[in-house]
């Protein structure tokens, strides 16, 4: 898919994501976004870039976590970054918080201007990720690091009997009842299903240039959450 459709297909479901991702996650992605921000471990006057923000809970998540962090969070869909202005305008962090539209395989931004990149659940969309993380890594400062949260398929036996049902059947359904689209649940189901193994990614950051890489399961490993470094040693 081209992502502008992608990012139009996000636009349709944009006002009632955040509901759909609460109830299909039984509140899990809000505990995963702060295991993203723990692990970057952010400090008063750095720059934060957060990819794929959609309608901005990294951001926010980053906001209460490091008030002196400079924010910037981007978009390819202008209904989602709208949710997203309008979330940050209602708790106070508006001034605090700069969305910009733009396309991650393209970014609108010098080298080194963060140095923190973050994308939630947004790697999975990229139609050339290889360009998307070549993109990312550009943008880092020499001391930058890279941090993506991702869904994954479980590798124990009994996780992936419970969740595989509740993804390929529930998923789509329920995600279509409470959006009125079932389109983006089928696809948010086979872009999962298709998505590389662990190891797959941590090479690709490797050949992109991150060093060290790592990952961490959560949930039972529905969700993982990797990172890479920029040091220069
Ligand atoms: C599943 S949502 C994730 C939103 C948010 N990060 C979160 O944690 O809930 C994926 C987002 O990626 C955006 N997106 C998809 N392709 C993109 C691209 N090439 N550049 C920028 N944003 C993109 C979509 O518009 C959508 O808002």
């Amino acid at each position: 898919m081209h992502p502008h459709e992608i990012a139009q297909m996000f636009s349709k479901i944009a006002r009632r994501y955040d509901l759909a991702n609460r109830i299909l996650s039984f509140n899990r992605d809000r505990a995963w976004r702060r295991e993203l921000v723990q692990q970057a471990a952010p400090r008063s006057g750095e720059r934060l870039l957060d990819l794929c923000t959609g309608t901005g809970d990294v951001v926010i998540a980053f906001a209460y976590a490091c008030p002196a962090l400079q924010i910037v969070g981007l978009d390819l869909s202008e209904e989602m970054l709208r949710v997203a202005r309008e979330k940050c305008a209602r708790l106070g962090l508006d001034q605090r918080v700069q969305f910009v539209h733009g396309d991650v395989l393209e970014l609108p931004f010098a080298e080194s201007s963060f140095e923190i990149a973050t994308i939630a659940f947004g790697l999975r969309n990229l139609p050339d990720r290889a360009r998307g993380l070549r993109e990312i890594y550009r943008v880092l400062s020499h001391r930058g690091r890279v941090f993506i949260l991702e869904f994954s398929a479980p590798q124990s036996f009994l996780a992936r009997s419970v969740y595989l049902p509740y993804l390929r059947y529930i998923v789509p359904w329920v995600g279509g009842m409470l959006t009125g689209a079932r389109a983006p649940y089928q696809y948010l189901r086979d872009s999962i299903l298709s998505f590389p193994n662990r190891a797959q990614i941590l090479e690709e950051l490797y050949d992109v240039g991150f060093r060290p890489v790592g990952y961490r399961d959560l949930t039972f490993g529905i969700a993982t959450l990797y990172w890479g470094g920029k040091a220069i040693c």
